[in-house]
C-alpha cells in the first residue's frame, strides 16, 4: 500500500516528467497547488485585460471617420471580447469561478494590464493601439501557444491569429494617415511618441523586479524572460517605424552592430509602478465602466440562469417520463 506522501510523490514525479518532455498538462491531471493558483492568476489577468482592453478603442467606434473604418474597429473590439471568454473558460478548467473573477476584477482585487490605465486622443491611437498594444501583445502570446498548460496553450492559438489582423489594422490604418496631410502626419507622430513607453512596459518590470516570472519558466507557463520579449518587440517595431516614417521618442535607440539587435533606453519604472497601483490617467475611468456593464449585465445573467434552471427541470421531467408518454 502507498502512503499519502509516497502517493504525491509520485504525482509530483509523473508531472515533473510531463513538463520536462515538453507535453502538456491537462485539467484532470494532477498539478501542483501553485502552478494552478499561479495558472489561474496569469489567465484572469489575461482574461480581465482583454475585457478592459475594449474600452480606449470602444470609445472610438461611433466617431470612426468613414463606414470601412468603424466596421473594422467594431470587429477588432469584438475579437477581444472572444479573447476575455476563451480565456475565462481556460480558468475555468483550472476550477475557478468567472463570477468570482468577475468580482475579483471589479474589486479591485486583480490587475488588468496597465497599458490600457491610457487614453485614446485621437484616432492615430486607434492605429497605434493595434501597432504596438496587439504587436507587444503577439511576442508575448506566440510563445504562450507552447505553453504547458494546455488549454490555455490551445486557446492562444486562434487569440494569436487574431491580434495579428489587429497588428495589421493599425499598421495599415497609420500608413494611410501617413501618406494623408500634415495634421494627420502630426496626429501620427504625437500618438507615437505617447504610447511607445507605456507599450515597453506591457513586458512587465525588468527580469531583475520580477518575483513570478522564475517559477513561470521552470513550470514552462512562460518561455521567455520579460526583457527578453521586450527586446523582441523593439527588434521587430524599428523596421516598421523607419517604414511608416515616424520617430520613436528613445534618443537612446540604436543598431548594435555586436549583437545584431537594437540597444534602447530604460522605460520610467516608477511610472509603471504608479499606473499598476491604480494611479494611471484612467484607471479610475475604467474601473467605474467595467462596474457599470457589470450591473447593466445583470438582468442578463438572471434570465440565462433562470432560463438553464427552466430547461434543466424539462430534461429531469423527460427523463422520468416513460417513453412515448408525450412530454
Ligand atoms: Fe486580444
Ligand atoms: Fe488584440
Amino acid at each position: 500500500m502507498t502512503t499519502p506522501d509516497a502517493a504525491e510523490e509520485e504525482h509530483q514525479a509523473r508531472f515533473d516528467a510531463t513538463i520536462a518532455r515538453d507535453q502538456r498538462v491537462e485539467p484532470r491531471d494532477w498539478m501542483p497547488e501553485a502552478y494552478r493558483r499561479t495558472l489561474v492568476r496569469q489567465i484572469a489577468q489575461h482574461a480581465h485585460s482583454e475585457i478592459i482592453g475594449m474600452q480606449p478603442e470602444g470609445a472610438w467606434i461611433t466617431r470612426a471617420p468613414s463606414l470601412r473604418r468603424k466596421a473594422i474597429l467594431f470587429a477588432k473590439v469584438q475579437d477581444e471580447a472572444g479573447h476575455g471568454l476563451y480565456l475565462y473558460s481556460a480558468a475555468e478548467t483550472l476550477g475557478a469561478d468567472r463570477a468570482d473573477l468577475t468580482a475579483r476584477l471589479i474589486e479591485g482585487r486583480q490587475k488588468y494590464s496597465s497599458i490600457f490605465n491610457y487614453p485614446t486622443v485621437t484616432f492615430a491611437d486607434v492605429g497605434v493601439i493595434g501597432w504596438f498594444v496587439d504587436g507587444a501583445a503577439i511576442c508575448n502570446q506566440v510563445p504562450l501557444c507552447r505553453s504547458s498548460y494546455g488549454p490555455y496553450a490551445r486557446a492562444m492559438v486562434r487569440i494569436c491569429k487574431e491580434e495579428s489582423f489587429h497588428q495589421r489594422q493599425g499598421y495599415e490604418l497609420l500608413l494611410t494617415m501617413m501618406r494623408g496631410t500634415d495634421a494627420q502626419r502630426a496626429m501620427v507622430q504625437d500618438a507615437v511618441d505617447r504610447w511607445w513607453w507605456p507599450s515597453l512596459m506591457m513586458f512587465g518590470p525588468p527580469d531583475s523586479d520580477s518575483p513570478n516570472s522564475a517559477a513561470s519558466m521552470a513550470w514552462k507557463i512562460k518561455r521567455h524572460s520579460n526583457d527578453e520579449l521586450r527586446r523582441r518587440f523593439v527588434d521587430m517595431t524599428v523596421p516598421q517605424a523607419e517604414k511608416l516614417g515616424v520617430t520613436l521618442p528613445d534618443p537612446e535607440l540604436r543598431w548594435n552592430e555586436e549583437s545584431g539587435r537594437y540597444d534602447f533606453g530604460t522605460p520610467d519604472w516608477s511610472e509603471l509602478q504608479r499606473v499598476i497601483k491604480g494611479d494611471g490617467p484612467c484607471n479610475a475611468e475604467r474601473m467605474a465602466r467595467r462596474r457599470e456593464a457589470h450591473a447593466e449585465g445583470a438582468w442578463v445573467r438572471e434570465a440565462a440562469t433562470a432560463h438553464a434552471a427552466k430547461q434543466a427541470r424539462r430534461r429531469a421531467r423527460r427523463a422520468e417520463a416513460p417513453e412515448g408518454a408525450g412530454v
